[in-house]
């Protein structure tokens, strides 16, 4: 039987769970290819540190060469994460005529159509999908199942971590910081959130799906985003009584010759598919012309989740290794279009406003709203503070451009009667 030889980049939650995959299930996983999948050895900065699933030492190294130079390993797989040097590593190893297979969006966000490029030139195969969706087969689906179709819009919730602390807000009335830190005492979270808080990985997922589903490059600085860090549990309660649940969405719309990409918090409706989606569950709709709406559901983050997808790649290039060929998804980003303006956006909108308590507030709130063109679906007042005459009015209006918007909320802090802008939220329906 020939053999085919795996090459770790990385041991860490990923990598130990791939080893271990390979390792345990190596026969059954090479009855499937038709040939031995055989794991050689993994690169890490540290061979003593304990690991998960430990590896016999002679299969550490800290040296990148005894993976990327080796003879006798044919698929590398990078599962190391950051921008560098996995982005190094990953082009050697493909100038090496090494296949590769990654779970680093950042990169493929970033730099993927170059590095598919550069494994066309040199004949290997460049997989990625565990970079969405961890665990949910979705890469491919766009690839394969889903050619056909012309895709018309996608909202997804791909972060995990942002999904938790926003499911623990609604369903505890945790704030923020609490939720947060409960997300980082499960390991769900990173000491520095960032990437996740302000929307920066689910930006990166979102050029993914964007570029393979509108067949255009788009960048993940071309999109706009917005993170979860001011959100209040208060909105969570009153979009509640509203019908909505708030999520963070990470949405790309075909809009004529322009395409919408954006990443931010959004009300959701309470009986749509997206708003049930709780904890670190990830979940993609879809909609293509023939097929209607699709949605991809399952666990986005984890060790065993991302196995699951990561080792799924490694037999797709060993089953091709085996049979003598290389069945290659072409690269399909022959149009040009462009992402819209964010000022150029129209969507519905919730309000939160601090006011006086006073009679013609509401009048003056409906002027300016009004004057910008901009049509109120619903109003609520709750009370604030009764001694000190304040009042919450949450307002939910008609599609109206993100430009008009601004500058309502420009002209609210004018007037006097305005105490505060509290909140202002995209509605997603
Ligand atoms: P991780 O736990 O931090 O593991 C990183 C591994 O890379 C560690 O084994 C580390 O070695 C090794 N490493 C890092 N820098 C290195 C360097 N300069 N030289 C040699 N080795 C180095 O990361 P992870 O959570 O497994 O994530 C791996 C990739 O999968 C990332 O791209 C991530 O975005 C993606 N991903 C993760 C998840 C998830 O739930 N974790 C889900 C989907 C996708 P030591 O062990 O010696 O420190
Ligand atoms: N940090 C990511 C999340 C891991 O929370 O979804 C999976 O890519």
């Amino acid at each position: 039987m020939r053999e085919i030889g795996v090459g770790l980049l990385g041991l860490g939650v990923v990598g130990s769970e791939v080893a271990h995959v390979l390792l345990h299930r190596a026969t059954r996983l090479s009855e499937q290819v038709g040939a031995a999948v055989t794991l050689r050895r993994a690169l890490v900065r540290d061979v003593s540190k304990e690991r998960s699933h430990p590896l016999p030492p002679e299969m550490l190294t800290t040296n990148p060469d005894d993976v990327l130079a080796a003879d006798d390993i044919d698929i590398v797989v990078e599962l190391l994460g950051g921008e560098q040097p996995a982005l190094d590593l990953i082009r050697r190893a493909v100038s090496n005529g090494k296949h590769v297979v990654t779970a680093n969006k950042e990169i493929i966000a970033k730099a993927g159509y170059r590095l598919l490029s550069l494994a066309a030139q040199h004949g290997v195969d460049l997989r990625y999908e565990a970079s969405v969706g961890s665990g949910i087969p979705i890469i491919s689906p766009l690839q394969q199942d889903l050619a056909a179709n012309e895709i018309s819009a996608i909202r997804a919730i791909v972060n995990g971590t942002t999904n938790y602390i926003l499911s623990k807000m609604a369903h505890e009335g945790l704030d923020y910081a609490t939720a947060l830190r409960q997300a980082q005492d499960l390991g769900y979270a990173e000491p520095d959130p960032t990437n996740d808080t302000e929307g920066i990985d689910a930006a990166y997922k979102l050029a993914i799906l964007a570029s393979l589903a509108f067949h255009t490059p788009v960048r993940p600085s071309a999109i706009y985003r917005q993170g979860i860090s001011a959100l209040n549990p208060k909105d969570f309660t009153y979009a509640n009584e509203l019908g909505y649940a708030v999520k963070l969405l990470a949405i790309a719309k075909r809009q004529g010759e322009a395409l919408e990409a954006r990443v931010h918090p959004a009300l959701t409706p309470l009986d749509s598919q997206l708003a049930n989606v709780d904890g670190v569950y990830n979940a993609v709709q879809i909609e293509g012309d023939l097929v209607g709406t699709l949605v991809f559901f399952g666990r986005g983050a984890g060790g065993q989740p991302t196995s699951s997808t990561v080792v799924a790649d490694v037999l797709t290039i060993a089953r091709n290794i085996a049979n003598g060929g290389l069945i290659r998804p072409r690269i399909e980003l022959n149009r040009r279009i462009p992402v819209m303006p964010m000022l150029d956006v129209e969507t519905s909108y919730y309000f939160r406003l601090a006011v006086a308590d006073q009679p013609g507030v509401l009048a003056q709130i409906s002027r300016v709203l009004g004057e910008h063109r901009i049509s109120i679906s619903t109003v609520i007042q709750k009370e604030l503070d009764p001694a000190a005459q304040t009042a919450i009015i949450v307002i939910m209006t008609h599609p109206a451009s993100e430009r008009s918007v601004q500058a309502a909320v420009t002209e609210f802090t004018h007037l006097p009667l305005v105490q505060e802008v509290s909140a202002l939220i995209r509605v997603e329906r």
